[in-house]
């Protein structure tokens, strides 16, 4: 399964929360490959903790492979490079979590055919060798976004079966771009058709991810005035109203992540010794993100096409 991760802003929680998803997934056991496919920046191997490529690497990134300079992108494997102490050894049970990075400096670029060919080629290769693809986007209407439409509308991927997760946060601007990203003019969906989709199946294949929601109930705002957590329960029910308007409500939605402190610190892995050890994470952080990640293939949550 491939899954794509998109946003129309920057600073969604987009990559923070796709490595999440991932990680959760090496450690149920599933085979995983991240593609990190954000060119302007490249920055997952900072989430997972791997030295050296923390702003993309130097050496044969995704971009070199697809401009067709090296012949086989880098692989990192998180659970033997991370320097994350808990995540060094390699939990029991658990599948490989490979990252392949983007390059330093790489910066957006436009793909031509030869492109095209070679991500093809690589989402193929994948596609046989892990259970799980996750590939974070350049956000907006990138170039990314774009070839990979063009990759999996292509005869060579008819039989590779892709998701769309689409991250975005809870305010009135990331709702409205988030809709805007999937259903206007020059969005997803259209392109998805203009590049051969059918346009209910690609339909059915997007999903909304709402990252960095404050919960008006939990703890953390509970020094509040009465005032101020009216004023946001009243905040909170505009938004759904607005999400619903906009397309992207709770019928589509594959998750919410709350706001959590970490993260807002510092972008990494939330771990169980997080949240029961050392207690530094919320529990609902890590239960959303476990859940998130056992939706991402569980037909009951996607649409019919
Ligand atoms: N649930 C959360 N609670 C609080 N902060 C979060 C949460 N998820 C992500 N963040 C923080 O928000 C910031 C942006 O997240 P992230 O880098 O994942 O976004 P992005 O959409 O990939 O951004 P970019 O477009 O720059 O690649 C990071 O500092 C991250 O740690
Ligand atoms: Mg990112």
């Amino acid at each position: 399964m491939l899954v794509f991760a998109a946003s129309d802003k920057g600073g969604t929680g987009r990559s923070v929360t796709s490595a999440n998803l991932a990680y959760q997934r090496a450690l149920a056991g599933d085979h995983v490959a991240y593609v990190d496919f954000d060119f302007g920046s490249p920055t997952a191997a900072a989430v997972f903790d791997v030295p050296g490529a923390m702003r993309g690497t130097e050496d044969r990134g995704l971009h070199s492979y697809l401009e067709g300079e090296v012949a086989e992108p880098a692989r990192i494997d998180v659970w033997r490079q991370t320097e994350h102490p808990l995540l060094r050894a390699r939990p029991n049970q658990s599948g490989r979590l490979v990252l392949l990075p983007g390059d330093a400096g790489g910066g957006e670029f436009a793909t031509g055919e030869d492109a095209l060919e070679r991500c093809i080629d690589l989402l193929l290769r994948l596609h046989s060798e892990f259970d799980l693809i996750m590939v974070d986007l350049s956000a907006g209407r990138s170039y990314a976004v774009d070839m990979v439409l063009a990759a999996t509308a292509h005869p060579r991927m008819r039989s590779v079966p892709f998701r769309w997760l689409v991250f975005h946060r809870w305010t009135r601007q990331h709702v409205i771009a988030a809709s805007g990203l999937v259903h206007k003019e020059h969005g997803i969906i259209a392109g998805g058709v203009a590049r051969g989709h059918d346009e209910d199946a690609l339909r059915a294949a997007i999903r909304f991810v709402r990252a960095a929601v404050p919960d008006p109930e939990s703890p953390l705002w509970s020094h509040g005035s009465p005032a101020q957590a009216a004023w946001m329960q009243a905040c909170d029910e505009a938004l759904r109203r607005l999400a619903a308007e906009q397309r992207i409500g709770d019928s589509v939605v594959l998750g919410v992540v709350p706001l959590e402190p970490i993260l807002q610190w510092r972008e990494q892995l939330i771990t169980e010794e997080d949240v029961l050890a050392t207690q530094i994470a919320n529990k609902e952080t890590l239960e959303a993100l476990e859940e998130i990640a056992l939706r991402l293939t569980d037909d009951a949550y996607w649409g019919r096409p």
